[in-house]
């Protein structure tokens, strides 16, 4: 083993919440980045309600999810690991975490800016900002403050893309090659 090796950790399987949040909104943000991406790209305007009613349901979630971190704090490494490999796993996952919580703000100040408005699934959060001159057309309410967070939108979710790629390798890696209970203890089981 290596001699830098911290010998805080432990394989018992992760928390009931840890778990189910985990998994509810890593489906959630694979399934999001997804549809929002082929949205943009071909103007699919009918899964845009769609994306903007589950990426709601999102907030509550990713609100719980940092509130059960603050309080249980983050999970110690499965098997031991090093000073830096514990650093860049907390670094992944407290960008993954703030992204789930990002997406949905920013998601939300870019349509509602934009006049559009937002809801979830026919429950209507914001209003759109209908144009009286133009039967069907919107009005923004803040230009500026929408191209903005439409920014933010965009490039967290390519930084999500990529947080994203390093997350499963690491999670593949700690499976298939160091054969440890890191991805079972996410499963609800321990020891392999
Ligand atoms: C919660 C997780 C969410 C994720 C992971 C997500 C992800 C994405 C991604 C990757 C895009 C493509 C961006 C681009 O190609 O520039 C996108 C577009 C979009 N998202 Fe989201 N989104 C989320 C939530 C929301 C919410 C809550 C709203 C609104 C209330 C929203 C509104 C939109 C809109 C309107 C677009 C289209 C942008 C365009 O036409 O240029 N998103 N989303
Ligand atoms: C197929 C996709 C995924 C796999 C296989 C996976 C696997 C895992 C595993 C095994 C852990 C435990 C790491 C440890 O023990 O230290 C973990 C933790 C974590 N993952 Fe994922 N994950 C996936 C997708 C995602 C997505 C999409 C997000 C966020 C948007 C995410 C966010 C997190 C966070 C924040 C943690 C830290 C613990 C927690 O707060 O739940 N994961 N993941």
């Amino acid at each position: 083993m290596n001699p830098q090796a911290i010998h805080e950790h432990n394989s018992a399987p992760l928390s009931a919440p840890t778990r189910a949040l985990h998994w509810i909104l890593a489906l959630a943000m694979i399934g999001l980045t997804a549809v929002g991406l082929y949205m943009a790209e071909f103007e699919a305007w009918a899964l845009y309600p769609i994306h903007k009613s589950i990426g709601l349901l999102v907030l509550p979630l990713a609100l719980a999810r940092a509130a059960w971190r603050l309080k249980e704090g983050w999970p110690p490494a499965a098997s031991p690991a090093t000073a830096l490999q514990q650093t860049l796993a907390k670094a992944v996952h407290g960008l993954l975490l703030l992204c789930t919580l990002a997406m949905p703000i920013s998601g939300m100040t870019f349509s509602g800016g934009s006049g559009h408005g937002f809801g979830i699934f026919g429950l209507t959060l914001m209003h759109h900002n209908a144009d009286p001159q133009r039967p069907g057309e919107v009005l923004p309410l803040h230009e500026g403050l929408s191209q903005l967070a439409q920014s933010v939108h965009s490039a967290l979710g390519y930084l999500l893309i990529a947080l994203l790629l390093l997350h499963v390798a690491g999670a593949l890696k700690h499976h298939l090659l160091d054969r440890d209970a890191t991805l079972l203890r996410m499963l609800g089981r321990s020891e392999r």
